[in-house]
């Protein structure tokens, strides 16, 4: 389970939920993904940790134990996905690995806008990149996952412990009250946008590793005696929790640095990072407000936030090394080492431009983990013989599976497929945008 929390934590609680928190408007963004993660995403996680456990094999094969070969194309949809997100993830992980490295010689505060412009895409992001892919199929080749999961073990603490005092000094800044009203004050009309919706749900599955059989990966691990509710209860409050501290830091940070308009602000000026980089820009610059401690600091919170990049990717590339090697024979290093390759070259056009990059994390969010949930669903609530048995070993007594049910029949499909139906077409247009432009 503590992999399973190690997989869930990571770029996706601090980089993307920041940024989209930023990009949708704040506060009406944060109160649908909370929403989404406790009426979509619990419901879909528990589904996996039932399927993984039950089945105790990968999920391709899973999805065949339990319904048949019919089911092949939804694994297929998770192998792809696992590529597709990895790919541009190890982008990200790869600033992470420059920030740690630059930490140490103290970031410039005036120039933390330039700064972030110049590394996040060409030579620099595309070498930092290799370098990510390269040690994450180490790990996966080596078979040394176990011992990079344990140090982790002490890290995911610290980086949590880390936030939380963050957020306790970003209180302390003059000027951060414009930060928390945009952070958790609501505008109710935003509450009801069908694209903050369908973001924040794209968000929740991101972030909890949803929706892909990485989940179902761990749980196949699980033994037969453990409390399926009460995990995948753990697994969304820790994530959930360290992302919405993650924002108690930035977005007080945002305003009280004076970063509101080069992040949240109208696009078009050269400053003009985005709001992609509103993790990126926003913790150096408090970093180097702090002086000398701030470098300590720094490299602390941007090591303990690379080794959670590091057991996020690890997740994503098991995925993608398992089929390979269930489905063509390989051995383990073989697989690492020819599908992390093809991982690495499909992430260089995302290394090179931050716009594809975007663009990439659309497709992989809003369609494969949204569609694979929607399959998961359908899958647990009306093909798979006897869910509610599967999940009440262990956890007898629990009285709620019934409604468990009726959420992955009915609830759980309405909503992804009223989220899906907006979304495909948008995805398609921002990519002909990409190519138009
Ligand atoms: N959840 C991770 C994060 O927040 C990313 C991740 C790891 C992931 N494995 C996944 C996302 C599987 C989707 C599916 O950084």
């Amino acid at each position: 389970m503590l992999a399973a929390v190690g997989s869930a934590v990571g770029l996706g609680n601090m980089w993307r939920f920041s940024y989209l928190t930023a990009e949708y408007g704040g506060a009406a963004f944060v109160v649908l993904y909370l929403a989404i993660t406790l009426l979509v995403g619990l419901p879909v996680l528990l589904a996996e940790l039932a399927v993984g456990r039950g089945a105790q094999r990968s999920p391709i094969r899973a999805l065949a134990h339990f319904g048949g070969s019919a089911w092949r194309p939804l694994g297929a949809v998770f192998v792809a996905a696992g590529f597709l997100i990895l790919s541009y993830y190890s982008v990200i992980a790869g600033w992470t690995v420059r920030y740690a490295l630059h930490a140490l010689l103290g970031f410039d505060g005036d120039g933390v806008v330039e700064y972030f412009v110049e590394i996040r895409e060409g030579w620099d992001a595309f070498g930092f990149h290799i370098l990510f892919m390269a040690i994450t199929i180490g790990v996966v080749a080596g078979g040394v996952k176990r011992g990079i999961e344990r140090t982790a073990l002490v890290l995911m603490p610290l980086l949590f412990a880390l936030v939380i005092g963050l957020a306790v000094y970003a209180a302390t800044l003059d000027g951060s009250a414009g930060g928390y009203s945009y952070y958790l004050a609501p505008d109710f009309s935003a509450i009801f946008s069908r694209e903050v919706l369908t973001q924040a749900s794209g968000q929740a599955f991101f972030s909890l590793s949803l929706g892909m059989g990485a989940m179902m990966t761990f749980a196949s691990y699980l033994e037969r005696s453990a409390h399926l509710p009460n995990e995948s209860l753990v697994i969304a409050f820790a994530d959930m929790g360290v992302a919405f501290v993650a924002g108690l830091v930035v977005f007080p940070m945002i305003f009280a640095l004076g970063l509101a308009d080069a992040v949240i602000g109208t696009a078009g000026t050269e400053r003009d990072v985005g709001t992609v980089g509103a993790l990126f820009v926003t913790l150096p610059k408090a970093f180097a407000e702090m002086g000398a401690g701030g470098r300590i600091v720094g490299l602390l919170f941007f090591s303990a936030l690379l080794v959670g990049a590091l057991t996020s990717a690890l997740s994503l590339l098991e995925v993608v090394v398992s089929a390979a090697m269930d489905g063509l024979g390989w051995e383990r290093r073989r697989a690492a080492v020819v599908m992390g390759a093809a991982v690495a070259l499909l992430g260089v056009p995302a290394a090179w431009s931050v716009d594809v990059l975007g663009v990439m994390d659309g497709i992989a969010n809003t369609i494969f983990l949204l569609g694979g949930g929607l399959g998961l669903a359908v899958f647990v609530g009306w093909a798979m013989q006897d869910p509610v048995g599967e999940v009440s070993t262990g956890a007898e007594g629990v009285r709620w599976f019934f409604l468990w049910r009726w959420l992955l029949r009915i609830a759980v499909p309405l909503v992804l497929v009223f989220v899906l139906v907006d979304a495909i077409p948008k995805t398609f247009q921002s990519v002909a945008a990409l190519f138009g432009s």
